[in-house]
């Protein structure tokens, strides 16, 4: 990363053998200009990472330590296993020279304020992305140029029967940032709804926001635009594969060592000028 453009961007995955990070370690070992030097999992630790993705010998033995798969002095850390040990793993990578891509998701604003400190003492880059699928991320960009120009907009989240958080990362994030663009206009206030309030829903950063939990549904993201006799809806729907975050994943490890300190967002590495 520091040298010339031909060479490789070494990178570790915590979490490499989980539903998204395998998928992504996969596409970091068929990508030409990156390599899987370690990876970490407490189940599998000693296994041929190679072998437990179904790929070549690429990879070497995951290891059942975030400091044994440190050892190897990647470029780059990928965390991708649970909030609950998310952020040491940041800070044992960082404290170790690595850039560090956050999947997990989870981390609280004082986390990432402790991660920040962190990283800009170390002159390293920290890229958190709430969510790695690119079509999500312009659901979301598209939605804050949409709240720019119509004032009136909810959020609809749509999620598998099973899914057991409400409202999604997904629409929590959208809802945030639709934030930050302005509040939405209400002609009757939810505070003054007759009737079920809860029906309007739960209010997120000034955005009425509705989850749908129901078996035939994966994961999906609807903001609705209302204007005088006009609607618009932006909508995102994702499969039931990792495959959707594994390109998102790809360009943030590329990105991240021209970064210095913590940075929220797929789009912060996205040309979307
Ligand atoms: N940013 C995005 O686009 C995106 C997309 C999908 C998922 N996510 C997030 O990524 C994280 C992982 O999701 P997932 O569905 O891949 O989870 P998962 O299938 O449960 O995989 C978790 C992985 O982390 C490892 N791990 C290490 N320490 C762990 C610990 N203390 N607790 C749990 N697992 C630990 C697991 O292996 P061992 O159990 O062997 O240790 C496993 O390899 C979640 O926070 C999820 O919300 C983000």
């Amino acid at each position: 990363m520091n040298g010339s453009e031909t060479e490789h961007t070494t990178v570790v995955v915590a979490g490499a053998t989980g539903w998204a990070g395998s998928a992504l370690a996969r596409g970091i070992i068929e990508a030409a200009d990156l390599d899987l030097v370690g990876s970490f999992s407490r189940k599998r630790a000693g296994e041929h990472i190679g072998t437990v993705l179904d790929r070549t010998e690429s990879g070497g033995k995951i290891s059942g330590t975030i400091e044994e798969a440190l050892a190897s002095k990647p470029n780059v850390f990928v965390e991708y296993t649970n909030p609950s040990v998310a952020r040491q793993n940041i800070l044992a990578a960082l404290d170790a020279g690595a850039h560090v891509v956050v999947g997990t998701s989870g981390l609280e604003t004082e986390d990432y304020e402790v991660i920040d400190q962190a990283a800009q003492a170390k002159g390293l880059g920290v890229l958190a992305c709430g969510n790695f699928s690119i079509t999500a991320v312009l659901m979301m960009k598209f939605s804050e140029m949409a709240a720019g120009w119509v004032k009136s907009w909810e959020v609809i989240d749509y999620g598998s029967a099973g899914k057991v958080d409400a409202p999604s990362g997904t629409a929590r994030e959208l809802a945030d940032r639709l934030s930050k663009v302005g509040t939405p206009s209400m002609v009757v206030p939810v505070g003054e709804t007759q009737g079920e309030e809860q029906a309007r829903g739960a209010t997120l950063g000034g955005t009425q926001v509705h989850s749908v939990r129901l078996p035939g549904f994966v994961l999906s993201v609807e903001s609705l635009f209302g204007a005088e006799d006009e609607r618009l809806s932006i909508r995102h729907d994702a499969g039931t594969s990792a495959g959707p975050y594994v390109a998102g994943g790809l360009l943030a490890i590329r990105q991240v060592g021209k970064l210095v300190g913590v940075h929220r967002g797929l789009d912060t590495v996205m040309d979307l000028s």
